[in-house]
């Protein structure tokens, strides 16, 4: 048994202008199937033996979580609000803090909200392997077999493979820029972190206090006064104030000599860019991705993403065209990473 703890509070930027500010990735149906990719994680739990999932995102998010959770029909053990974010290392506290209050250490398997797995029971497989190790006091993280040199993840050095399910981890780098992420990729035995752990509730916390006491003792203060109100439960606002804020990866993962990797195979993706979502969805015979009210005519590799209106293509190759209520987006698929740069010139702009 173990406690899913689902972290929902990012903002998904490269996925503008369908994803925004009020309604992030994580709340999106990104896959042609119709399921958020919310509705997606929560999915992929089922047949492993669970408790109810606890749920952490922003308090302007909590209607659309509660309503995404409701329509899946899952029985979830609470909606966690921020007022704010603090970043990954804070929610995963608050989380850790709050199921232990009852003089329990459950485990906790830690998933964020936005990633797309096509091979579910290959997940689950290593949910198990992982839930062993977590069980001996080991933090866990899935590790995927890296095919770029892509500098948005963290990278895992698998030190002696034994006979275990799981290898001890030798380094932890969160980011690194493009050339050691190259020279990771050159030398071998490294993977990709997947965002995704495995531990007991204690454990973390004793990894936090020593690295990072400062943020455990303001989670530890926020928790101190939690008020109810139907599913939801909020903290306390000042006192989260004063959380500084910080990834898991940078307080707790770089620094402990803890970590495991559970090596997953399946199909991961973190669906980051729109061409990361070209690639998870299903295509017509030219390659051609569509979602909604959409005609394509003599075109190949695209993706045609419409909301609201009929969005055509015709005579096109690598483009991607995403259409909402207030704002159309056409790129190149290889441009697909500098949506990021736009939304940011595009805040400072307006
Ligand atoms: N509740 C809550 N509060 N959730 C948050 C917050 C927050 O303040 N910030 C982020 N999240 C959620 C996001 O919604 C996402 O589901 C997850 O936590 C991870 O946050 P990201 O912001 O997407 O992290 P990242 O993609 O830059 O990096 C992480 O994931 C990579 C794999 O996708 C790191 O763990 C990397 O090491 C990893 O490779
Ligand atoms: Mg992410």
């Amino acid at each position: 048994m173990f406690l899913p703890v689902i972290m929902a509070g990012g903002s998904g930027s490269r996925l503008w202008p369908l994803s925004r500010p009020l309604y992030p990735k994580q709340f999106l149906p990104l896959e042609n199937n119709g399921h958020t990719l919310l509705q997606q994680t929560v999915q992929r739990l089922e047949k492993l033996d669970h408790l109810p999932p606890l749920l952490i995102c922003n308090e302007e998010h909590r209607f659309l979580a509660a309503e995404q959770m409701r329509v899946k029909g899952t029985d979830h053990g609470g909606i966690l609000l921020e007022p704010f974010g603090r970043n990954t290392a804070p929610a995963i506290a608050l989380a850790a803090i709050g199921s232990m209050s009852n003089g329990n250490d459950p485990v906790l398997l830690v998933l964020a909200a936005d990633h797309y797995m096509d091979d579910v029971a290959a997940f689950q497989e290593a949910v198990r392997k992982a839930q062993m190790a977590a069980e001996e006091g080991h933090l866990v993280t899935f590790g995927i077999k890296p095919t770029h040199p892509e500098t948005g993840y963290g990278y895992v050095k698998a030190g002696e493979d034994g006979a275990q399910d799981y290898i001890p981890v030798e380094s932890f780098v969160e980011k690194p820029d493009e050339v050691t992420a190259q020279r990771y990729l050159a030398e071998g035995g490294y993977y990709w972190n997947s965002g995704m752990f495995m531990f007991k509730a204690s454990r973390y916390l004793e990894e936090l206090g020593k690295y990072r006491p400062d943020i455990l003792e303001a989670c530890q203060h926020s928790m101190a006064h939690i008020s109810a109100d139907m599913d939801f439960l909020r903290i306390d606002t000042a006192a989260f104030e004063a959380c500084p804020s910080e990834s898991i990866d940078y307080a707790v993962m770089e620094h402990t000599d803890s970590a495991v990797v559970v090596p997953m195979e399946a199909g991961w993706s973190d669906v980051g860019s729109w061409s990361a979502v070209w690639e998870v969805n299903d295509k017509d015979e030219a390659g051609n991705v569509s979602h909604g009210d959409v005609a394509i005519h003599q075109s190949s590799n695209c993706l045609a993403y419409s909301q609201s209106r009929l969005v055509s293509l015709v005579g096109l190759d690598n483009i991607m065209v995403v259409e909402t209520k207030d704002a159309v987006l056409v790129a190149s698929r290889d441009s697909a990473q500098e949506v990021k740069t736009l939304v940011e010139r595009l805040k400072t702009e307006q």
